[in-house]
């Protein structure tokens, strides 16, 4: 038996590691291979330990949330998934802060918030995806980044030590923030909310904004690309031609063009092949570089 599967049972009895696990059904555009070994603590002790013993192992680790922004290459994925699915506790501390953790859901907190009356978060509304992968990407929309309302972030390190950022040991901008890094998992975060009642209108805006600009109903991962500087990677794509291409089973939406769909049996393959073509399109027409939004997980040449 691989070692490090028998210190992980060992250490975590209660927890199982699956073996040769799907990672499909794990993220919205339902393609990728197989992870060696999958994990999915669930509380911020057990992934503790299991993060430990993988960054002892010295083999690959890739942490995933909510999948709504990642690719898995087909094949085995040699190494070590590890889901943040189960730490999904929130906390409050006082009646506008509250600290959640990384496995929660962007559309439960934008409930639960309703629910408290709290405001400040609404330019969120219609993101998918959880806190962890949330912050990690500094998801938003419309110049807005969910790292605004962090307060702090605990993190387990790749010494197997927990630390605790401060709002201002950490740094983000579009679509960045400095602690994205694979060697490292983000736990869980202390949040702070505006007192007044959510903006019903800007709720609905960001909403209207996704659903009525974006496809929806076929499976995706959002933006495919990062706007660079001052432009539109969607409005670039669009410009070069790009909608209605098809590599496979994967195809560029006619709705907007920075959204790849996969029309039922797309692989991986067949997505990085369509993200290329996309790619050059855009650099031969203008040549700007677009650089991918969707984190591709897992050994595969990059687009
Ligand atoms: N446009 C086109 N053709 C298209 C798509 C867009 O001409 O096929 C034009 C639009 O008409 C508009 C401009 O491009 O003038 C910008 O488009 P849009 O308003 O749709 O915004 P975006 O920059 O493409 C960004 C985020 C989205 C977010 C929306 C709404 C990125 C890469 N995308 O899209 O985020 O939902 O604003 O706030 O930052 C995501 O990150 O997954 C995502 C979808």
């Amino acid at each position: 038996m691989h070692m490090l599967l028998k210190n992980l049972q060992t250490a975590l009895p209660n927890i199982l590691v699956h073996e040769n696990m799907p990672l499909s059904s794990l993220c919205t555009l339902g393609v990728g291979g197989e992870a060696e070994f999958f994990i999915a603590p669930s509380s911020i002790e057990q992934m503790h330990i299991a993060f430990a013993h993988v960054m002892k192992a010295r083999v690959p680790v890739y942490i995933l949330g909510g999948g709504s922004n990642v690719l898995f290459p087909d094949g085995l994925i040699k190494g070590v998934v590890i889901s943040t699915q189960n730490l999904n506790a929130i906390e409050w501390r006082t009646n506008i802060t509250a600290d959640i953790d990384a496995g929660f859901k962007l559309p439960l907190l934008m409930k639960e918030l309703r629910e408290h009356g709290l405001g400040g978060f609404e330019f969120a509304a219609g993101i998918p995806g959880t806190l962890g992968g949330a912050i990690a990407g500094n998801a938003g929309t419309g110049g807005h980044g969910v790292c605004e309302l962090v307060d702090e972030i605990v993190t387990v390190e790749s010494d197997g030590n927990f630390k605790l950022w401060k709002s201002n040991e950490i740094t983000y901008s579009y679509r960045k923030c400095s602690l994205a890094d694979e060697k490292r998992i983000i736990l869980s975060a202390r949040m702070t909310f505006r007192k007044d009642a959510p903006k019903d209108a800007e709720v609905l805006e960001s909403y209207l904004l996704r659903r009525g600009s974006q496809p929806h109903g076929l499976r995706n991962a959002g933006c495919t690309f990062k706007n660079p500087d001052g432009n539109s990677a969607g409005k670039l794509l669009d410009e070069a031609g790009c909608k209605g291409l098809r590599a496979g089973d994967a195809i560029v939406s006619d709705v907007h063009a920075n959204f790849i769909l996969n029309m039922g049996h797309a692989s991986s393959t067949d997505i990085l092949e369509l993200m290329k073509l996309c790619a050059q399109r855009v650099y031969d027409s203008t040549g700007i570089k677009l650089e991918p939004e969707i984190k591709i997980l897992g050994p595969c040449s990059c687009v």
